[in-house]
Formats: structure tokens, sequence, C-alpha cells
């Protein structure tokens, strides 16, 4: 029997059809025909004149590639901000909670759940037409309070497989794909498994990840199960150190049959850093020998050290989504691309390194006032370059 996770992995990997199912696909992308030209955002007339949010999104320009795009969003101001939610219905045709699926605002306490800010998501796409990831079942930040008081060696099981029971469980059949387990490397702590120090490692031991993975699947076996992580963009040796422990760790899932389906990227970047390269390329290449998708799940640019104006910023960032998007769109097992956020205004960019010069940032496709930024272009661009096997 054809699975619709075998169906989809095989699709994606082959570059055939399928990709998006039952997604609308009928808006057809017209045909682009200009490359990415940063002067064409000083002219107001010219920005204007085209229809960023209709036949001109990035969710046309996406699908027209069978290409999954979207961002993370946040329930509250997609209720609030009528601005904001027609923006990300126009832009995304997939969508996934920044916090609203975290244990910490999941569980206020140990056996009370609060799903109310996760459903508004899950309906709000399913009213776009949209898909859902979900972000993540798995993870040493943002814990509730009451979890280092609470969860012992004896109990951790438990909670952990009754969280996954529960809130997978509940979107079962409606999530594309769930952030099984997040962030669980760190390469420079001396271990050989390279498994960062996290409670779950404590309390449960090291196969957690593994356990994890397989409780998942059995609560939701349409969904994508993905291992997500940062910081292994970059052709630096500590980020390369990153990626060979993580392809140790899905290598050994593989081997011992955990359903594993897709790798995360988180994908924050910087102006200033060295680009992407060779590390990242063949990191992709491994794991599509390995049978897995990667997703870009939480891609932004940080613009803190960018110099000048907000037109030399902007031009900064938009460079990196173009070398970014360009490599890694470049492989055919990297089928989705998320932002973290889909305009300026809202970014947990800045939260914790403010720019010097106390400007907010600039790091996502729209700017503060939902007009597309260069960076918008540059991400359009790449997916029209994306070729179709
Ligand atoms: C961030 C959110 O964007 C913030 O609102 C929150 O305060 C902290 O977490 N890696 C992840 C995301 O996997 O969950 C993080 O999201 C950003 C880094």
């Amino acid at each position: 029997m054809t699975t619709r996770r075998g169906f989809l992995r095989r699709s994606a990997l082959s570059g055939a059809g399928g990709l998006l199912g039952s997604l609308p696909l009928a808006r057809a992308a017209a045909p682009l025909t200009r490359s990415f030209a940063p002067q064409r955002l000083m002219n107001g007339e010219a920005l204007q004149t085209q229809d960023f949010n209709g036949a001109g999104s990035l969710r046309v320009h996406a699908e027209a590639r069978r290409l999954l795009t979207g961002c993370a969003v946040i329930p509250g101001k997609l209720r609030d901000d009528p601005e904001y939610a027609s923006l990300v219905a126009a832009q995304a045709n997939i969508v996934v909670p920044e916090n609203a699926l975290k244990w910490e605002q999941l569980r206020p306490a140990v056996g009370l759940f609060n799903f109310t800010e996760a459903d508004a998501v899950v309906a709000f796409a399913a009213a776009h037409g949209q898909r859902v990831r979900g972000h993540t079942l798995c993870w040493h930040n943002q814990l509730p309070r009451w979890f280092a008081s609470t969860a012992t060696p004896e109990n951790a099981r438990q909670l952990l497989t009754e969280h996954i029971q529960r809130v997978a469980g509940r979107y079962a059949g409606r999530m594309h794909s769930w952030d099984v387990v997040n962030e669980a490397v760190d390469s420079e702590n001396g271990r050989s498994d390279g498994l960062r120090n996290t409670p779950w490692l404590a309390l449960l031991g090291d196969d957690y990840i593994e356990y994890a993975f397989k409780t998942a699947h059995a609560a939701d076996p349409q969904a994508l199960l993905t291992y997500n992580d940062f910081d292994i963009e970059l052709d630096t040796p500590e980020q390369a150190r990153k990626r060979a422990k993580i392809l140790q760790l899905v290598r050994k899932l593989k081997a011992r049959g955990t359903p594993i389906d897709a790798l995360g990227i988180q994908s924050h970047l910087g102006t200033t850093e060295a680009p992407a390269g060779a590390g990242l390329r063949s990191f992709v290449r491994e794991l599509r020998r390995l049978g897995l998708q990667v997703f870009i799940t939480e891609l932004d640019v940080n613009d803190r050290k960018a110099d000048g104006l907000v037109p030399d910023r902007d031009q900064a960032v938009a460079r990196v989504y173009a070398q970014y998007l360009g490599l890694m769109l470049a492989e055919p097992n990297v089928t989705a691309v998320l932002t973290w956020g889909i305009t300026d205004r809202y970014t947990w960019v800045g939260n914790k390194d403010p720019r010097p010069d106390g400007t907010p940032p600039r790091p996502l496709p729209f700017g503060p006032d939902y007009r597309p930024a260069p960076a918008f272009f540059a991400v359009r661009d790449s997916f029209d370059a994306r070729t179709l096997a």
C-alpha cells in the first residue's frame, strides 16, 4: 500500500508532481522574465502596479515550482491585525505557529493543556488552503516553569509520551510535518554522539530521540517527521562539526528503523557572515542519499551588523536570501522554505541583540509596512529559478 508519507517522500525526491496534493494550484504564476532588480524597489509606482498578494505572490510562484513556502505565525496577530492576516493568507501555502505549540504555551500545568492558540492557527490554515507544520514536541527551551520541579527519571517518559500522544494526536491527519525534536545536538560538549546536555537526555537517556519519533509516528502516521536544528548552514569548522554529528544521528536513527522523513535547517542567517557553501551542499546531498527531505524552517537574515541606511541594509539582507536560496533550491530534496515571520513588524530578531543604532531590524521579506522588501524579490526569483526534474 502506498502511504501518504511514502508518496510524498518519493514524489519530492524524484522532483515529480504531487508534493502539494490538494493545494489550489489554479492561480497560475505569471511568467517572470525579469531578474532581481533592486533599484525597482525604490520606485513606488512599480511597486503599486504589481500584484504582490495575488498572481505575483511567493505562494503562487512557489506552487508553480511545487514548493512549499510560508512562515511562522502569531495567533493573536492573525486575529487582531487584518492586514497581517491577509498577508499570511496571500503569501503562504504552509504556516507554523511560532510559539503556540511549545510546551510552555500548551501546558500551563502538568495536567492542563491549552490548545486555543494552536487551534486558531490550524483553523486559519484550513480556511486558506494552507498546510501546517508543528513546532515542536521535544525541546529543552520554552519548557513550562513546573517542568524542572516535576519531571523525574521515573515519570519523564510518561510525561513525554502523554504530551506527544495528546498534541500530535489532536492534529493527526492535519499536519504536514512535525518538528519532533528540536536542537538536540551540540557538537562541542565532548560527547562522542554529539548529543546536547538537555533535561530530556538527563532524564531519559540517549534513546529519547528515537523514542520521540516512534511515539509521534504512532500518534500521527501521516505527518512527515522532522529533526530540526540551527547553526549548520555555514562553512565554519564548528558548524561543519555540528553537521557531522547530525548526520551521525540521522544514520543511527535510520539504521534502527526510526520514522524520520526530513531534516529542518533553521537558517537564522546574518548579513556579515561568510556565505553558506560546499559544506551545506554536501550535507543536503547526503541527507538525500539517506532518503530525507530538507525543509528550510526558520529563515531570517539579521541585519544587526549591516551598515548604511535602510536601502543599503535591505540590499544586504536580500543578497543573503538570494545566495542562500540559490544554493539550497538547486537541491531537489529541499522542498519547503519557511521564514520565521513574514513582516519586519513582528520578528524575534533583535529581541536579544538589538542594532547598536536602536533602529528596528529588517530580516524578513516584507517591511514593517507590509510592503515587499528586496528580500521578497530575492525569494521569488529563487523560486522561479528552481528547475523541475
Ligand atoms: C523563538 C520565537 O520566535 C520567540 O518568539 C520566542 O520568544 C523564543 O523562540 N529556534 C527555534 C524557535 O526553534 O522556536 C525559536 O523561536 C527561534 C530559534
